[in-house]
């Protein structure tokens, strides 16, 4: 299998005054195309954290996190955002919805800040995708309109709007009952399995974590059990 992203050596810390977190500690891993990796661990073990390193979002102290051969902490911020808006998408717990946008305008949106793109295309596209996460009924409502699961299945359709090779997802049902959460869950890997995304997803259940093809866990920055 195609490696598609490999971390090498990760450490991030935070500095608080005087005093310095070791967060994250000579995390290495390689994620495979097409596979879908949970992460476990307690709260404030890094888990956050090392989702926002893999995607691009948080530099680390040390390492590197390569995407297909490229070290994207040595691309230019600008171009590390062009590459995020092309490859990645994110789900996090908070749904981080527009609320003066509709549903269709809000899945849409990281198409149109890609070059070249048509308004037109996007928005039929982001229609499908509402479709597929079962809320064509909803087209033309504003998040506010919408449940928390909607929400939640609104920002699985945007995420996936770019096509992106990798999906992050942080504690996407952490906000959610446990029978809403499930209904999130089924439509995530409904959809990334239709289309053989590669999925990182952190989660608190393992039952959940059992439905991927992989099973990582975080203790105190340290990656356990790898293979
Ligand atoms: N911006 C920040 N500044 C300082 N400390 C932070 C920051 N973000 C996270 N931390 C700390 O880093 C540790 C790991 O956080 P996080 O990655 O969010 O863990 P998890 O997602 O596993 O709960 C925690 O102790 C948290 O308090
Ligand atoms: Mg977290």
């Amino acid at each position: 299998m195609e490696t598609i992203l490999s971390a090498k050596h990760l450490d991030r810390s935070y500095t608080i005054g005087k005093t310095s977190l070791d967060v994250l500690k000579q995390v290495s891993m390689d994620i495979h195309e097409g596979e879908t990796v949970s992460i476990m661990g307690e709260s404030g073990s890094g888990k956050s954290t090392l989702l926002h390193v893999l995607g691009g979002l948080d530099n680390p102290k040390v390492g590197q996190v390569h995407f297909r051969g490229q070290d994207i902490y040595r691309m230019s911020a600008l171009r590390r955002a062009r590459f995020r808006a092309e490859n990645v998408g994110f789900v996090f717990q908070s749904f981080h919805l527009l609320p003066e946008l509709d549903i269709v305008e809000n899945v849409a949106l990281p198409a149109m800040a890609k070059r070249g793109s048509n308004r037109r295309t996007a928005k039929a596209r982001a229609r499908e995708l509402l479709d597929e996460v079962g809320l064509a009924e909803r087209i033309g409502h504003r998040p506010q309109e919408l449940s928390g699961g909607e929400q939640q299945r609104v920002a699985i359709a945007r995420a996936l709007m770019n096509d992106p090779d990798i999906i992050f997802a942080d504690e996407p049902t952490g906000n959610l009952d446990s029978k809403t959460g499930c209904k999130v869950l089924h439509y995530l890997f409904q959809l990334v399995g239709a289309r053989r995304h590669t999925l990182v997803l952190v989660t608190h259940s393992g039952e959940v974590a059992l439905r991927c093809s992989r099973q990582l866990y975080l203790k105190d920055g340290v990656l356990q059990n790898q293979g």
